[in-house]
């Protein structure tokens, strides 16, 4: 992990590895969201490659971010908890209150690591379970 940087990207430049990690078998434009011009999108380069993306949403001071994805052969290194380390300090430092997300069941044991807690708000999209994710920030 020598050379690494975490960097606003255009949300346009999260799209490739949103498909290619997230849903490689459905259309390219299904990982497009309405709201990505409205977002702002987080981008870990490893080496200079584009590695980890992550894009942030809020209303107020409840942020929610979506579409995390650390490309295929680089999962298990280190570099996802990089991105949300910096992505939890980075709302910290706006003033959120709460930080949310939709998280896959499979990831629900990464997020675990870093104090989210689990809602009873389930469900099912694309055969995938999903559960709400919370957590709290003392600003
Ligand atoms: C989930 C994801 C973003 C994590 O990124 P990553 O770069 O692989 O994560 P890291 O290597 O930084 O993992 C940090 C720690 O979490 C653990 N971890 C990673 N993914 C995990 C998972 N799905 N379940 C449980 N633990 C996990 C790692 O083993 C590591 O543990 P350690 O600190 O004890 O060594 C990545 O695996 C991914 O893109 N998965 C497929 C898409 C996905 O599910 N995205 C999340 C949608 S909600």
């Amino acid at each position: 992990m020598s050379d690494i940087q975490i960097e606003q990207i255009r949300h346009d430049i999260t799209w490739r590895i949103r498909h290619e990690v997230m849903y490689p078998d459905l259309p390219f434009d299904s990982i497009k969201l309405e709201e990505d011009k409205n977002g702002m999108h987080f981008g870990l380069f490893a080496n200079g490659q584009l590695t980890s993306v992550v894009s942030l949403f809020h209303e107020g001071t409840v942020y929610q971010f979506r579409k995390f994805a650390t490309i295929v052969s680089a999962q298990g290194k280190g570099y996802g908890a990089l991105l949300l380390n910096h992505l939890i300090n980075y709302v910290k430092t706006a003033g959120a209150e709460k930080l949310w997300c939709n998280a896959r069941v499979s990831a629900t044991g990464f997020y675990n690591k870093f104090g989210f807690i689990e809602t009873d708000q389930r469900s099912l999209s694309n055969d995938i379970d999903f559960v709400i994710m919370e957590l709290q920030l003392n600003n």
